[in-house]
């Protein structure tokens, strides 16, 4: 019969050293909390019972954890009195009877189901505890492990290590399995003589060792390990998470000619045979089909491409932009809420809000939908094969029909009907001859402001 599973994700810490007014596993890693990302992890090691310790922030913790593919209870820790004490938070859940009991810190994101796989593989062997530790050059701050004959024998905290047990590189990661049948007894017997006076549950080991008990480290890569306590490490943790999800997409046929300077958000889907030129920035809801190019310098956020279509250099898509199959959408152009036809070119200086473009249909350079009257929003309706001059406002709520033209320039204000041309801009007057006694009069102006400034 598979093995039962209970997971336990501590997230009542303060953010003192985030030096925040918002909870630590509310900070975005990717553009999301990274408390999401931890459920995520334990959703794709398919497990789905889960009890969440909170602190401050309880509700927006509770609702960024709270995803369709597990079940959260939140539970309060009122005093944060340690790592042991925030578990024991839980302590009903323990209670309702699981073979696997596993520990994660919702300030862990980078987790992956990898290591909660081995981490209960360890129980189901027979141990008691198994710890999953990681090694690193740099282990200031963590917990270290102590190893004596394939058995790990304790963890010392940072502060409480001797000089000798400061230079053990092999750290605990703060995922913890324990088994279930054992965990409220075991957690039971935890004190808080120690550097901080808190309940560590990192003193487990020793208590099961104790009690005749067998606990293991198995040893999980460094990256999915990473905590983040300040913002220089959230930082570093976005870095790592940028890196990881970079590499997916190449190898899933994704084009980056500058990786390093893409920036993608958690949910960012792209297609096999796109494109990345340097420099993109992708928001959250971003969906782009296979054969699109994103050109150099563009911002995407809550945008579709379809198929072929190209974006940018510089160019801005905002929420609701859903560009059509090779349309283009080029320099210094902004789309938002706005559907743009199949194969339609909106291509330089433009901002296309509120509207429909239809198929075809070529938007000069400069033209604005001037969608907001200062209090209300409105809708511009273009149809396919339209032809709109280079620098025309389109005053919404305004239609232009299929195969309308639009003289350069126009302001337009009134509907365009299909296969119309519309002027909506002052007539051209030339008077012939008139430039030399223009001239002459300027030259003669200026002679006087001369004249004037020397005799003052
Ligand atoms: C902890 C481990 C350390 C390990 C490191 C890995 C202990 C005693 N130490 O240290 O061995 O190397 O993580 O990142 O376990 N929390 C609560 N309530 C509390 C205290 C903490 O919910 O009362 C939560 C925090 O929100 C956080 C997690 O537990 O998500 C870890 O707490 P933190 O204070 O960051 O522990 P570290 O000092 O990093
Ligand atoms: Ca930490």
């Amino acid at each position: 019969m598979e093995r039962t599973c209970l997971a336990i994700i501590l997230a009542a810490g303060e953010s003192t050293r985030m030096k925040s007014a918002t909870s630590k596993v509310l900070h975005p890693v990717a553009g999301r909390p990274m408390i999401s990302h931890v459920v995520d992890a334990l959703a794709s090691a398919s497990i789905s019972d889960v009890a969440l310790v909170v602190g401050r922030d309880a509700d927006a913790v509770s609702a960024a954890a709270t995803t369709d593919e597990v079940a959260v209870t939140s539970f309060l820790q009122k005093e944060r009195l340690g790592t042991a004490h925030a578990v024991l938070a839980a302590r009903e859940a323990i209670a309702g009877g699981y073979d696997d009991v596993l520990v994660v810190f919702g300030d862990t994101p980078l987790i992956t189901a990898a290591p909660l796989k081995a981490a209960r593989d360890g129980l189901a062997a027979g141990n008691d505890v198994v710890v999953i530790g990681f090694q690193t050059a740099d282990p200031t701050g963590y917990g270290r492990l102590i190893v004596k004959d394939g058995a790990l024998v304790a963890i010392r905290e940072h502060r409480d290590a001797s000089a000798e047990e400061l230079s053990i590189t092999y750290c605990n990661g703060g995922l913890m399995a324990i088994d279930g049948r054992k965990a409220l007894d075991l957690l039971d017997r935890i004190g808080n003589a120690n550097a901080k006076g808190e309940y560590y549950l990192t003193d487990l080991v020793e208590i099961v060792r104790s009690l005749g008990g067998r606990a293991i480290a198995v040893e999980a890569p460094e990256e999915e390990l990473t905590g983040c306590n300040t913002r220089a490490e959230l930082a570093y943790i976005e870095r790592l998470w940028q890196q990881r999800r970079r590499h997916e997409l190449m190898l899933s046929g994704v084009s980056m000619i500058a990786p390093e300077t893409v920036f993608l958000s958690w949910d960012t889907a792209l297609a096999q045979d796109v494109l990345l030129e340097p420099n993109i920035v992708f928001g959250p809801g971003v969906r782009v089909e296979s054969g699109a190019v994103i050109h150099a310098f563009s911002h995407l956020e809550g945008a579709h491409v379809r198929a072929g279509a190209t974006v940018g250099p510089f160019a801005r898509l905002r929420p609701g932009a859903d560009l059509g199959a090779k349309s283009k959408v080029g320099n210094f152009c902004e789309v938002k809420n706005a559907e743009i036809g199949a194969g339609a070119k909106v291509n330089h200086l433009t901002y296309i809000g509120d509207a429909f473009v239809g198929a075809g249909s070529n938007i000069g350079a400069g033209t604005i939908t001037c969608n907001y009257d200062g209090v209300n929003k409105h809708v511009t309706h273009i149809g396919a094969n339209a032809f709109v001059g280079s620098n025309s406002s389109l005053v919404a709520p305004v239609s232009i029909g299929d195969g309308a033209l639009v003289a350069s320039g126009s302001v337009v204000t009134e509907d365009v009907p299909a296969d119309a041309v519309a002027f909506g801009r002052a007539r051209q007057e030339v008077k012939p001859g008139r430039a030399p006694i223009l001239r002459e009069r300027y030259e003669a102006e200026k002679a006087a402001r001369k004249r004037a400034r020397s005799a003052e």
